[in-house]
């Protein structure tokens, strides 16, 4: 029987929640504790306080079993465990550079908690430039006189299929000051059958910054190339087909359509090109990987005005809410600038989103919610696709066409099958 370790977790938002069920699901004994007492309540009560497949059953599991507890003292979250994880969020701020305040909080809070002489492992899983935890989490430990060992774990979930991440990680990234720490955390993650790289801390911060960069740099050249591939009036699948020939080119996440979103991949792009620019070297290229996302989603509304002319007065119908399928995150969907845009031009709004309405409705409150598919499309003029919900993957023409005044559609997320839309004025980035 694996050793079973006692954790606690820092940050019960979705990084520390969906690490503490899968770290409970996988035998170890975890504590939980977040400064959020109405956070604390919902998780205690099997809640989470946001949508992600699976994790609702997995917390009641974990909770019925009693491998999982929250806490409602950082005391208890410390003194009880032996390897604390920091997963609290790391935000932008208004100038790009990342917010260290909560993790400087977080981390002074458990080191004033530790009070006795127990070596504990303190493990940074938040997003934190290369760097951040030498000088901002080890000078709060060192001062507080505790002996510690620390290490950063950087986390790879995606929204909407985060606990399938963290239950089975595709690899481990464990930046550690020794190779005791090494130790500990390798038997921690002895279930997982992943590659494990073992560095130093701020090679592992670096990681996953660089694995962000690049993702959302696919992203911005896939909507280049499908931007372009529309000029050249190909279609990109057929082209992105030739392209993955090259074994040197892998065709995943080349997906164009209006844009990233989500908390990640603007927040993490934003903080490298303000961390670069302050330590003299600017991040042109990440720029315009920034640049070409903002501009990205005025492609679908262009579409509409060619083939609608003005706008004002139309009803669009705008399907997907949140930044993408299978989750009820809002942040920085594409969709808000879409809404906004078209009502700018004077355009009637429908929205709809399986799971993000309350969300979404704080945002563009002059966006009409309505609550199917075809409540959006009933009598519109146009619609834009913008989260690859598997609701929406089977529409056809006959939906389109049985549905709206003028069959006009852009699918923003590259998810309709192009084949089954005879009749309808159907286009796609690229
Ligand atoms: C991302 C990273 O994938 C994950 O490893 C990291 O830990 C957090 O950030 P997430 O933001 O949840 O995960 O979503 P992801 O599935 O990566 O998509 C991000 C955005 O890019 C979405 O808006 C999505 O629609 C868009 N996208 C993704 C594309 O436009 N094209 C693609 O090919 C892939």
């Amino acid at each position: 029987m694996a050793t079973v370790a006692t954790v606690a977790i820092v940050g019960l938002g979705p990084v520390g929640l969906t690490t503490a069920v899968a770290f409970a699901s996988q035998g170890h004994r975890v504590i939980g504790f977040d400064i959020d007492e109405n956070r604390r309540a919902e998780v205690t009560q099997g809640k989470p306080p946001f949508y992600e497949k699976g994790l609702e059953a997995g917390l009641k599991k974990a909770l019925r079993q009693k491998r999982l507890s929250v806490v409602d003292r950082m005391d208890d979250a410390v003194r009880g465990s032996g390897i604390i994880f920091l997963c609290v969020g790391t935000p932008s701020k208004p100038d790009g550079s990342m917010d260290v305040g909560p993790l400087h909080d977080a981390a002074k809070s458990v080191a004033t908690a530790w009070r006795d002489e127990k070596t504990r492992t303190v493990v940074v899983k938040s997003t934190v430039l290369p760097g951040t935890a030498e000088s901002v989490v080890r000078p709060l430990l060192q001062a507080a006189g505790v002996p510690f060992r620390i290490a950063v774990n950087p986390e790879f979930l995606r929204e909407g299929r985060a606990l399938e991440d963290a239950l089975r990680p595709d690899r481990i990234i464990l930046g550690v000051d020794s190779p005791g720490t090494a130790r500990i955390l390798r038997a921690l993650y002895r279930s997982s059958r992943c590659p494990v790289l073992v560095t130093d801390l701020r090679t592992a911060e670096s990681v996953k910054y660089a694995t962000n960069a690049l993702l959302a740099a696919k992203v911005s050249l896939a909507n280049e190339l499908a931007n372009l591939c529309d000029g050249f009036g190909v279609d990109y699948d057929e082209v992105l087909r030739g392209v993955a020939l090259d074994p040197r080119i892998n065709p995943q996440f080349l997906v164009p359509g209006v844009g990233f979103g989500g908390s990640c991949f603007p927040k993490d792009v934003r903080a490298l090109v303000a961390s670069g620019t302050a330590n003299g070297y600017r991040p042109e290229l990440l720029e315009a990987v920034l640049a070409l996302n903002e501009r990205q989603f005025a492609r679908a509304i262009a579409f509409l005005e060619k083939e609608l002319g003005d706008l004002v007065g139309r009803r669009i119908a705008l399907l997907g809410l949140a930044f993408k399928g299978n989750t009820d995150d809002v942040r920085e969907s594409r969709a808000v600038p879409i809404a906004r845009e078209l009502i700018a031009k004077g355009a009637i709004v429908a929205g709809y989103d399986p799971a993000a309405m309350k969300g979404f409705s704080k945002l563009v409150p002059e966006v009409h919610l309505v609550n199917s598919v075809e409540e959006a499309l009933k009598g519109a003029d146009g619609c834009i696709l913008q989260a690859d919900w598997p609701a929406f993957s089977g529409l056809t023409a006959k939906d389109f066409r049985g549905l709206m005044t003028n069959p006009v559609v852009v699918d923003g997320r590259r998810i309709l099958d192009p084949k089954k839309m005879r009749g309808v004025r159907f286009h796609r980035i690229g």
